[in-house]
Parts: C-alpha cells; structure tokens; sequence
C-alpha cells in the first residue's frame, strides 16, 4: 500500500540512505526536512520525493502541516558523536530531548505512525554477553560522566514514547542502531579530532598522514553494521505496521561483525594496500595509544563491548545483516578516496 512518510533530519547519514531506499524499492512518497542537502543529490528531483530545506526547531508550521498529512513519522534529528556528549551536553539536550519531545506529542495528537530511533548507547556498561530489548538492564555511569546525557535522554524518550503506547495508544517502534557505518556516515574532511565517529576519524587520520589514535589501547569493541543492512530493517519496519512492527523495539546490529577498534584499524590499514596512490602512506600510518581523558576529556566513560540481540528483528521482520566488515570498510573507502558513485562501487564489489 502506498503511503506518506515524513523523514525529518532526511540528510543525515541513516535519512539519505532510508529515503534511496524507500524511493527505488516502494511507490511511497516522501515529505524531507533538513538544513542542507549534500548527502541528497540523488534523491532530489525524484517526483516522489518532497524536500524542504528547515529547522526543527524553528519550522514548527511546516512539520505540524506536513505530520497530519503523513501515515508515518520519523524524526531523525539528533547529536549522535561522543564528543559532543562531553563538550556541549546542553545542546545535545535541547535538540536530542527537547526538539524531539514536540514531534512525540504531535504524534500522540494526530494519532500518526512514529518510527523513533532509540541507541545502542542506552543500554551503557552492561555486562550482558548480549544486549536485549526486553530483559537487559541499562547501565549508566554517575553524572560527572557528561557521556551519558544521549544514553540517558534517549531512554527517558522510549520510556515517554512506550507509555504513550499504554496510555494513548500510539502507535510507534523503537529501533536501536548498533554503530552504523558506511559512505556518508560524517565528513571525511572534517579537520576536527572527535567530531566524526570512528570509522570516519581514521580514514581522515590515515589520508592526511596522522597517526591514528586507539582510544585506552583499542581493545572495546563495537558490533559494527552496514548502512545498506540497518536501513533494509528500516523498511521492514516501515512496512509491517499493524501486528509485526507495532509497539515493539528493535535492535538493529550486526553480532557477527563485533570488531576491536584496534582490528578495525589495522583492517583499514590493509585495505588501503589495495589504493594505490594511498599504499605509501598507509605503509607510514602509526597506532598509537592515547588515554581517553586526554582525548575527550574527564566527562567521557567508553563501553568495552556492546554485542546486539538480533532475535526480535529476525523473529518478526524476517531480517538479518549480511555484510561482512571487510566489505563494508571497502564500499566506504571506495566512496571516499574513488567514487562519489556508491550504487556505481556496490555493483563492482559484490
Ligand atoms: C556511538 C555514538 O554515540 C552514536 O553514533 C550512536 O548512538 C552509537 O554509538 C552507535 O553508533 O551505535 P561510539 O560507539 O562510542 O558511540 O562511537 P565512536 O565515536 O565511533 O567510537 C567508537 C570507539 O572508538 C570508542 O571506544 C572510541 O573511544 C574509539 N575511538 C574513537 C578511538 O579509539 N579513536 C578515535 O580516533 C575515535
């Protein structure tokens, strides 16, 4: 069945790619909003998809206008790098919680289809071998540890949203992406140490010739997932409505690619062997270790492993990730240091 769905924050690493999708595999028709478009030159133009180039915070008539017109709602906006936890948690507050607050209770108010996402970061330090949506304690550190303002206000939303669907009957999911990487994930210029996640930080390291910086020694690990694999459940999601998807959550991860910082390094290392005119510098390219108080600050606290229980999204959405890291590292560097043309690279890799 064709419908409406509104995506706010549609230029964002999760909205560009949920929007491709959802453009070249369904008749559905998209309402956008974000404050530019540079991730979206492929969708734009496209006679099913509707940008508007707004705030959240200040186009409240066109979100409310545009809301009641949609079936679903997915807002996508939100601060979601660590170190911007640490450094401006107050901002992280107001947008993150405060901006997203509105469109919930719009989204009560117009009785609309909510499709929320929550994080792998809430379920904290837990010790769990893995993490599961429904029996797994959050683990959070004490308030001095400004880290936790996302973990936290990210939780106090699913609680708001899970009574909302008790109270009011609203009909929403939860989902919780596990460290989605992948082309277009943050800017691979952007010079600023800590303002990109990860993946991103050391291929800008590596092609600028700096060392790259294993955060106390690299040994936490991450269940790290293909963009293309998050945004399939996405649209899973989307799609079953009435029984599958509906008051339910969802963490969409890949168990299969729980990966040390220190080995997705060294794998990034290896790959670059493939890039020519990157071989050399690659070969020159140190490890080195650097305590995280120095890196972020006294407010950070990491999480040494963080592996998803995928039972729920494979029991019922029939879904599970099948990109492997060492594919989804090449589609990234591809796109980086080759090809803006992802679909173009995807087609020559698989
Ligand atoms: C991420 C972010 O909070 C969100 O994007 C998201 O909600 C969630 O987790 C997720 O993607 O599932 P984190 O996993 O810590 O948090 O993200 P990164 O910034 O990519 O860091 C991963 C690890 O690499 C951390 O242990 C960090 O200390 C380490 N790191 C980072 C380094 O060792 N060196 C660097 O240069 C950068």
């Amino acid at each position: 069945m064709s419908q409406k769905i509104l995506i706010l924050g549609v230029n964002g690493f999760i909205g560009n790619s949920l929007a491709w999708n959802i453009l070249t595999t369904k008749d559905w028709e998209i309402f956008g909003m974000d404050m530019a478009t540079n991730k979206l030159t492929h969708c734009l133009g496209h006679e099913r998809f509707h940008f508007f180039e707004g705030d959240i915070t200040i186009n409240r008539e066109w979100i409310e206008y545009h809301l009641k017109k949609c079936d679903v709602v997915i807002p996508l906006v939100a601060i979601a790098t660590p170190a911007l936890y640490v450094s401006d948690p107050i901002r992280v507050f107001e947008l993150d919680f405060e901006a997203n607050m509105e469109i919930v209770r719009k989204c009560v108010k117009y009785k609309k289809r909510l499709v929320f996402p929550s994080t792998s970061e809430i379920y904290g330090m837990s010790m769990d071998k893995e993490f599961d949506e429904y029996t797994t304690n959050f683990v959070l550190g004490p308030i001095p540890k400004q880290r936790w303002i996302y973990a936290c206000i990210k939780q106090l939303l699913d609680r708001v949203i899970y009574a909302y669907g008790v109270k009011d009957n609203l009909d929403y999911t939860l989902f919780r992406p596990f460290n989605f990487i992948g082309p277009k994930l943050d800017d691979i210029n952007e010079p600023k140490e800590g303002s990109s996640r990860v993946v991103t930080q050391f291929i800008h390291n590596i092609i600028n010739g700096l060392p790259i910086k294993l955060v106390d020694g690299g040994e936490q690990k991450r269940s790290f997932t293909f963009i293309d694999d998050g945004v399939d459940c996405l649209v899973r999601i989307i799609e079953n409505k009435d029984k599958a998807a509906s008051r339910r959550i969802f963490n969409i991860g890949n168990p299969y690619m729980n990966y040390s910082i220190k080995e997705v390094a060294q794998m990034i290392l290896d790959l670059l062997k493939e890039y020519e005119e990157y071989r050399d510098v690659a070969g020159k390219i140190q490890l080195i270790n650097v305590d995280s108080r120095e890196y972020y600050g006294e407010a950070y606290q990491d999480i040494a492993h963080r592996v998803p229980s995928i039972k729920e999204a494979e029991k019922h959405l029939g879904w599970k990730p099948t990109t492997d890291l060492r594919t989804a590292l090449k589609l990234t560097l591809d796109y980086h240091l080759r090809n803006k043309n992802y679909e173009l690279n995807k087609m020559q890799t698989r």
